[in-house]
Order: structure tokens, then sequence, then C-alpha cells
């Protein structure tokens, strides 16, 4: 089964008995138990069928055995870093500004920064001994899209012992697949493109490995940061036009960046795709298209251009149906201390806007209004 067949069929497969096309929402807290097989079904905290037929679908969309799902991508998050248990994190240093957060949260653990977009700088922080290290990378990075060789960081934070995680959330499966380059683990924040309307949230891990699936079960199950059954109805429906969504959003996201690079109101556009994005080799080498998010500076007052666009809704998260714009410095990404985000250029002037599936030709015009307001 090839990948679009796979996101309209595994874990949603008709149901016996019935014949139901769509899989029904399980919405049962605990199960009669069957003394013949008394540890299938038991409470719902810890196994839902509504919840594991979307953990299947994940699943096969890197072609692994495993994916768990969660109540948030920062639940996901949470319980990567508490089951791998790893003492010290190198953490690509433009993420969003909530990695930040979770970072925070750890005690006992030495948390790096690092720009990670040079793989050279896994040499350097681990000198040949990693084997209590996590390497947690976003890869187009947010919000300033710069772009990390997955392979290559991959093959020398294994050679040192380290682990790698990569935060897939901005590039989504159809664009990206870190496990097939290599990683550890895929997170996601279900909340963005996987789901896709902006109507729930929720997080997953995906990975192949049985030692990590008996883990990130164990701390779920222990926390309970589970998804409500309605909440996986709600991303396994999404999950199904995820392929044409991310299609047609990318092809849009291209038409806008050109229409922002010939703005005499925009200092900078940056963009993967551009030739002359540093990291545009390895993203044409890594990714299937180059996104749906595009940040760029603004010479004039950013709140007046939020506020002037009517189609893009001045509100955060991205990868859904409905376009947005927003500042990162005043949003997303004030957890990140100011120092560092002037370090980085997250800055007033830098607007990320994440493109969704209106008609391209309105998102241009609202775009080039709000822009260009004389
Ligand atoms: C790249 C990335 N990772 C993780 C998260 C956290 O996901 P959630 O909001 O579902 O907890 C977000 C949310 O914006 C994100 O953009």
């Amino acid at each position: 089964m090839r990948f679009d067949t796979r996101l309209v069929h595994v874990g949603q497969e008709p149901q016996p008995g019935t014949g139901d096309v769509v899989p029904p929402l399980h919405l049962a807290s605990t199960y009669e138990r069957d003394v013949q097989d008394p540890v299938r079904w038991f409470y719902g905290r810890g196994e839902n069928p509504t919840r594991e037929g979307l953990e299947r679908c994940l699943a096969a969309l890197e072609d692994v055995r495993f994916a768990s799902v969660f109540s948030s991508g920062q639940a996901a998050g949470a319980t990567a870093l508490a089951a791998l248990g790893r003492r010290r994190v190198i953490v690509a240093d433009d993420v969003y500004g909530g990695t930040h957060s979770l970072m925070n949260t750890l005690t006992g653990v030495d948390v790096r920064y690092e720009d990670l977009a040079d793989p050279e700088v896994v040499d350097r922080v681990f000198a040949g001994d990693a084997a209590d290290a996590l390497v947690w990378v976003e890869t187009p990075t947010n919000p300033l899209l710069k772009v990390v060789d997955l392979a290559e960081v991959t093959r020398r934070a294994h050679e040192v012992g380290a682990v790698v995680l990569v935060d897939n959330t901005l590039a989504g499966p159809v664009l990206q697949q870190p496990l097939r380059c290599g990683a550890d683990v895929t997170l996601y924040s279900t909340t963005k493109s996987v789901a896709g309307h902006l109507d729930v949230l929720g997080g997953a891990l995906v990975h192949d490995r049985d030692d990590l699936h008996e883990a990130f079960t164990a701390h779920r199950t222990a926390v309970g940061s589970v998804p409500g059954p309605f909440d996986c109805f709600l991303v396994h429906r999404g999950l199904k036009t995820l392929s044409l969504r991310t299609g047609r959003q990318v092809a849009t996201t291209e038409r806008l960046v050109a229409a922002l690079l010939a703005s005499p109101a925009v200092a900078e556009v940056r963009y993967p795709g551009l030739p002359a994005h540093p990291g545009h080799a390895v993203a044409a080498r890594q990714m299937a298209g180059f996104g749906s998010l595009v940040s760029f500076r603004y010479r004039h007052d950013v709140d007046g251009l939020l506020g002037r666009l009517r189609l893009f809704a001045n509100a955060v998260s991205l990868g859904g149906v409905r376009s947005l714009a927003q500042c990162p410095a005043a949003t997303t990404h004030r957890p990140v201390p100011a120092d560092v985000r002037e370090r980085l250029g997250i800055t007033a002037d830098l607007v990320r806007v994440s493109v969704g599936i209106e008609d391209p030709d309105d998102l241009l015009e609202d775009l080039a209004r709000a822009l260009h307001p004389n």
C-alpha cells in the first residue's frame, strides 16, 4: 500500500459485524474483563481502540511498527524526555518556544542549545562520548527555517552513542520522514498539519524500537497524558487529507514567497525552497517539498500589517487549513530569553506565515494589500 492509500486505510478497516467504513468512536473508559484474554482491554488510560487505530496509521506512514499518541505535542515531548532518561540534551538553537519551556522543566539534566545546521557541532560538543545524551532536532527550524542535515547529524550522534529525536511538526510526514534518515524517534504535534483543521490538540512519538515502545507506553499510562477518543477520531479524520492539503499549501507558499521577494516592504525572506537559502541543497535532498511556513522581515510596523490582513488570522499555530500570520518574538517565542532571541534574529520585525488551503489568488491579494497599505 502506498503512502496516500495508507492515510485513508490503515487503522480504519471496515468494522467486523457492521461494515462501518469509518472507525467507530470508542468512548468507554473501562472494559468488561474477558477471563480468556484478561490483559488486552483493561482501562481507557492504558488502551482504547479508537486511539490504537490512529497509532497504527501514524506508524505506517513512516513504515515502522510503533506510534504512541498523546494529549498534546508537549505531552509527547515530556514523555520522550522522561522515558529516554538522558543526562545531557543538545537542542537545535532555533526550536519552537515551548520546547524551551519543556527543557526548563528538566532538573538534573544538562541542556545546551546549538546551531545544528552545522553537523560538526555534534562532534565538538560530545568529544567522543555521548552514551548519556539526546540530540533534539527540529528541521526546518521555527521560525527562522534553518535546515539541519538529518542523515549527517544522526550519523555523527550515533557514532558516539547519542539518541536522536526529530520534531517533525513543521514539515509533517508527507514532506519529510526522519526515521528514514536514521533518527531514532519522530515527534509530532499532531495539533498542526497532521490533524490540520485547527480544532484539536494532540502529539505523537513514532519509532521502531520495542524498548522505546514499552518505555513510552508505561510513562504515558503512569502520568495519564492520553488523548481522549474524540480527539483521536478528529486527528485520524484530518490525516486522510494530509497529502492533498500539503500539496496545495506548498504550491501556494511558493507563490507567496515570490510575491514577498518582489516587495519593497520586505527586507528578507526565509524559505528553504529559495536557492540562496544556506540549507537549500540539504532540504532538497531530505524533503519532498519545502513546506508551508515562510518567515520574512517587514520594513514597517508589524502590528499594522497583522491588523490589515483579513484572510490570515493573527494567531499562533501552523499547518492548518486556515492561513495564519504572527510575530514570533511577541508570541510563540516569548519563552526564549530575550538575549537569545536577539542573537538568533527572532526580532520584532520578523513575521511568520503559515499558509492554508484557501484560494491562492485570494491570499496573494490579501497579502499584497496589507504589505502596501497606500
Ligand atoms: C514544532 C512544534 N513542536 C511542538 C509543539 C507543541 O505542540 P502542542 O501545542 O500540540 O503541545 C509545537 C506547537 O506549536 C510546535 O510548533
